[in-house]
């Protein structure tokens, strides 16, 4: 969670999209790092366990909750940063594509447990960058976290999708271990299933050439 909050930018109106027990909701309230905070879950259960939290509390006056999906009926709240942490990379694409032109949206602070492929050319196509980007570890899980603004990028290969154009050349532990653990899953897939279609083994034995490159892309720059 701190290092999701330490990517939010100051002083902005910030929306945590499907923010279940508000962790992070109530670290941007009680911190005063927002202007306004508005906390979303599409599982009115979920939302349910932050309105207990803050009832009674000052942050029930900061925090503005909201049962939702994804952005649906936002509009007027004027949101500048979006968070989206927790979901997979192919939901939190469809909840910014269903979301449309966000007036006042600036950047998008998010954190897909899993799918990061699929989330990055989801994002070129809806004209965000990523500008800055970090890898963390928790409970033995691995997750990139990624800050996007307007901008252009191009992902073509499966190894920009999957590690993006930042993290290669800015590794960290956690993302080398991440890197190791696609390794490891796809030599396991091809070793112990002979039965895979040849077309797969085909894509893994490529996957495997990429991550072989980061790799060495990690190897230069861990020893500069
Ligand atoms: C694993 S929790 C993540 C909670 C918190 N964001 C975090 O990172 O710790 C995922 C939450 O997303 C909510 N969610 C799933 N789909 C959603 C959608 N389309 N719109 C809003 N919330 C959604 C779920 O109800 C759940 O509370």
């Amino acid at each position: 969670m701190e290092r999701i909050y330490s990517l939010i930018p100051d002083g902005k109106i910030v929306a945590d999209i499907g923010t279940d027990h508000g962790q992070l909701a109530v670290a941007l309230a009680e911190r005063q790092k927002a202007k306004k905070i508005i906390a979303t879950d599409i599982s009115a259960s979920s939302l349910q366990k932050l309105i207990l939290r803050i009832q009674g509390t000052p942050l029930e006056k900061r925090i503005k909750t909201f049962v939702t999906d994804g952005l649906e009926g936002l509009g007027k709240e004027g949101i500048q940063v979006a968070v989206i942490a927790g979901m997979g990379g192919v939901l939190i694409g469809k909840i910014l594509e269903k979301a449309g032109t966000i007036p006042n949206l600036e950047s998008l602070v998010l954190c897909p447990h899993v799918g990061v492929e699929e989330l990055r050319p989801k994002l070129t196509d809806l004209g965000f960058a990523v500008k800055k980007e970090d890898f963390v570890e928790e409970e033995g899980k691995l997750y990139p976290l990624l800050f996007a603004s307007k901008g252009e990028e191009a992902y073509t290969t499966f190894g920009e999708k999957k590690f993006g154009h930042y993290m290669p050349e800015h590794p960290n532990e956690a993302f080398q271990k991440f890197v190791y653990k696609e390794k490891k899953t796809r030599q396991k897939l091809l070793q112990n299933n002979s039965k895979l279609p040849e077309k797969r083994r085909d894509e893994l034995k490529r996957e495997l050439i990429e991550i072989g490159k980061v790799e060495k892309t990690i190897e230069t720059h861990r020893n500069l």
